[in-house]
């Protein structure tokens, strides 16, 4: 197969290139009769947006068009397809490129793999990030899916740079998205601002660590044996462009760890089992025990830098430098986390499925009733004015 569609039930295939005249989804396998509008979508897409600060100066609206799977504001059960046209192209940034493969970028990989005449090589063509606004459009269908089962998803930078805050609140988290560095709180904003101001005046980039928290996720999620939640959540984050890491639960501390310390003490509480620390991050033997599903993801540095970097000609093969201009985000991972939490809904949306514990052919009146009563309950817990007063002066 190859390799632009993700999800065994749920399933979606994306299309485009960075600067041809779409971008989009097709989501395949939504049961009948969620409510879906343009709007749900625009109100996940606007915490990945382009052009604020911090991140890349390339102005696209992020509209999206649904053309297909809906009648009357519900899903018919047909594939949903989300268009997205790309408005602000400045393919002229990457004329010196064309023959200059960026250090850390696709560049050079493509061109070996796909032959230099066949490589669209404008706007990093689709290795470019500019692909993950359809993987959001889809991951808020996913999210809002989940609410049937009241599972909702947030996520926020634990690091950038070499910065590090404090482990987050599930409210903070979700209040991260009004900050313009994904920060769970104003003091590690402050520092954030700092450390990616500081290395795009040197012509530099940094990176960042996301954390994703899922809050009620249903029991039992993940096939054994190779389909474990793990591997999917697994997969489908570390497909994310630039992604170089990928742990759940104590990830690689466990590794350092006495069992006496990483085992994941069970009690029974309120007429449940629960797992004291949650170690295991919400999943154990590759299925969701309940608890919080606690993951992070590592975003490398932007590869497209200002410093300059030492490449080789691919018209000549001899050395050449490359200070790569154009509009590109000083650290990815603070667009990363929008991106990072869609592609955990669509994991988690596909396993429910999986699981029959959302329908995979039509939803009844109770649960799209559930799903518009929870997804008002969401939207207003991460609204600007729940999260902060200031922060409505920061949209
Ligand atoms: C939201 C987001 C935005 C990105 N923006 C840029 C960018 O402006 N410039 C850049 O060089 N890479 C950017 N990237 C990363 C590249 O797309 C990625 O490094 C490249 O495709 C090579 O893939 P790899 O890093 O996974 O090997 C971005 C990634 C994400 C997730």
């Amino acid at each position: 197969m190859p390799g632009n569609s993700f999800g065994e039930r749920l399933r979606i295939t994306t299309f485009g290139e960075s600067h041809g005249p779409y971008v989009g989804v097709v989501i395949d396998g939504l049961p009948a009769g969620l409510p879906l509008s343009k709007e749900d979508l625009e109100f996940e897409l606007q915490f990945r947006r382009p052009g604020r600060q911090y991140v890349t100066g390339r102005r696209e609206k992020d509209e999206p068009e649904i053309i297909s799977g809906i009648y009357e504001g519900r899903t018919t059960g047909a594939p949903v397809t989300v268009i997205f046209k790309n408005t602000d192209v400045i393919s002229s940034f990457y004329e010196e490129i064309h023959y200059k493969p960026r250090p850390g970028h696709a560049d050079l990989p493509y061109v070996l793999k796909y032959g230099f005449d066949n490589w669209d090589y404008r706007g990093g063509g689709r290795a470019s990030a500019r692909e993950t606004v359809a993987r959001v459009a889809a991951g808020a269908v996913a999210k809002k899916l989940l609410m049937m089962t009241g599972t909702w998803i947030a996520g926020y930078l634990t690091a950038i740079g070499k910065v590090d805050a404090e482990a987050a609140s599930f409210e903070e988290a979700l209040c991260s998205k009004y900050s313009p560095v994904r920060a769970p709180n104003k003091e590690a904003e402050g520092l954030y601002e700092e450390e990616v101001s500081t290395a795009f005046k040197e012509g530099d980039s940094v990176g960042g660590i996301a954390e994703i928290i899922v809050r009620n996720p249903p029991i039992g999620l993940g096939e054994p044996v190779f389909d474990k939640l793990k591997a999917d959540l697994a997969k489908a984050l570390l497909s994310i462009p630039a992604v170089v890491g990928f742990e759940y639960g104590l990830g690689f501390r466990a590794a350092r760890m006495r069992g006496s310390e990483a085992n994941d003490e069970i009690v029974y509480e309120g007429g449940r089992f629960r797992w004291r620390k949650n170690t295991a991050g919400g999943i154990l033997g590759g299925l969701s025990n309940g608890e919080d599903i606690v993951l992070r993801v590592a975003f490398k540095p932007t590869s497209s830098i200002r410093k300059p970097q030492r490449t080789v000609d691919l018209r000549t093969l001899q050395p050449a430098e490359l200070s790569v201009v154009g509009r590109h985000d000083p650290s990815v991972a603070i667009r990363g986390v929008a991106v990072a939490e869609s592609m955990t809904a669509l994991v988690l949306a596909d396993h429910a499925i999986r699981a029959g514990v959302i329908p995979s052919v039509r939803l009844e009146k109770d649960q799209v009733g559930r799903i518009e009563e929870e997804w008002k309950r969401y939207r207003s817990a991460c609204s600007p004015s729940a999260c902060s007063p200031s922060a409505e002066s920061q949209q």
